[in-house]
């Protein structure tokens, strides 16, 4: 298989996240005697101190001549003072936007090993594993008219959607269900506002088409407690880009660390695939950033973009071996010195990196073994 990956590793710990993610589809391709190849391009902060525009157009020419896109994380205090449009973010909006992918999907797992370290109690996160498919192309993030109005003290932002947009995202909702549990919990705030009324009529008018899913609503203020209170009743939780936003980082509480988290945007021209954390500036060039939001995410690049499931069962499998062997990077550090048995062992993010690709070659070598006999 051919695979040529734009690489956006952006700023903060962007860059040092995504070479672990690159390592680890470096591996996947030697193992399985694929052809990767990966185009390493400017975004966000780092491509406005190059160029002035924080997605310059050869990197947007490029992107869309990938099979898909990788990208690390945006945002850099430095730009703090800019306007919404300038910043970095601003370039990362823009690559969505033109990559067309609308359907962003959020998996939210409670790793057994990791369970001490939610602030939730271990029986209620105990198999958790949600899926969030946030809307990324509607509501206040791209709705018009927007404006702060200085002289007049207003500003104002559109949360607009059409029947169209809503459908779409809402079908791919529905088709991951019915490879799951079969359960779509559709969240808006139709008590109060048109749009999420468009929203509910339009998603229960998709759902006729899933007779074995079952379809439920939630307010998104009432699923911001359910989600904490009994996660493990969710399956696909299908919401707005804002909604959406808010609840997948609420949801990393169930994991332990936003640093775990991986995501993929689909049903664009080029699929986007990012971790949901963000820069870290704090900590970027420290070793301290967990990797495995961006190795995840490179799995989830082999699953959609590439359709090699076991290779990213595999990387999924290697992660949870590492976890439960007992290594954590800082951010998952946090909960009892011994787990199940056996001992923390606090790690680098490159050191990280090396151990689940570890993990991943014992697999895959057993299972080349396997096919042999
Ligand atoms: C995310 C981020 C972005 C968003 C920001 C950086 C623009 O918070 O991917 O969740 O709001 O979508
Ligand atoms: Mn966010």
């Amino acid at each position: 298989m051919r695979l040529k990956i734009a690489i956006l590793a952006g700023d903060g710990i962007g860059p040092e996240v995504t070479n672990e993610a690159v390592n680890i589809l470096r591996a996947v391709a030697e193992f399985g005697g694929h052809d990767f190849t990966f185009v390493p391009l400017l975004l966000g902060g780092v491509a406005i101190t190059a160029t002035g525009s924080p997605l310059p157009t050869a990197t947007l020419d490029a992107c869309l001549e990938s099979d898909a896109v990788l990208l690390g994380a945006v945002g850099d205090k430095k730009f703090d003072a800019l306007s919404p449009d300038k910043r970095p973010e601003a370039g990362l909006l823009q690559i969505r936007h033109a990559l067309g992918g609308y359907a962003n999907l959020r998996p939210s797992i409670a790793y057994p090993a990791l369970s001490a370290n939610s602030p939730l109690r271990p029986e209620v996160t105990e198999g958790a594993d949600i899926l969030f498919v946030r809307e990324l192309l509607g509501g206040l993030y791209f709705g018009s008219p927007r404006e702060w109005n200085k002289s007049t003290g207003e500003a104002w932002n559109t949360m607009r959607y059409t029947r169209a947009e809503v459908a779409r995202v809402a079908r791919v909702a529905f088709e991951l269900a019915s490879n799951r549990r079969r359960k779509v919990t559709s969240v808006d705030k139709a008590n109060v506002l048109e749009v999420s009324q468009l929203w509910r009529a339009t998603v229960t008018e998709v759902a006729r088409d899933f007779p074995s899913v079952t379809l439920e609503h939630q307010l998104v203020d009432s699923m911001a407690m359910h989600l904490m209170n009994i996660p493990r009743n969710f399956d696909v939780v299908l919401t707005e880009n804002l909604f959406g936003d808010i609840l997948s980082d609420e949801a990393s509480i169930i994991t332990g660390s936003l640093g775990m988290l991986p995501s993929a945007t689909i049903g664009g021209a080029v699929n986007l695939y990012e971790p949901v954390h963000g820069s870290a500036p704090d900590i970027a060039g420290t070793g301290k950033a967990n990797p495995l939001g961006a190795i995840l995410t490179a799995a989830m690049l082999l699953r959609h973009s590439a359709n090699l499931e076991e290779d990213a069962a595999a990387i999924e499998a290697a992660v949870r071996t590492v976890l439960a062997d007992g290594h954590r990077t800082a951010d998952i550090a946090r909960g009892s010195a011994s787990l199940n048995g056996a001992a923390q062992h606090l790690v680098s993010t490159t050191e990280m990196g090396k151990l689940v690709h570890q993990a991943l070659a014992q697999s895959i070598d057993q299972r080349q073994s396997m096919h042999a006999v």
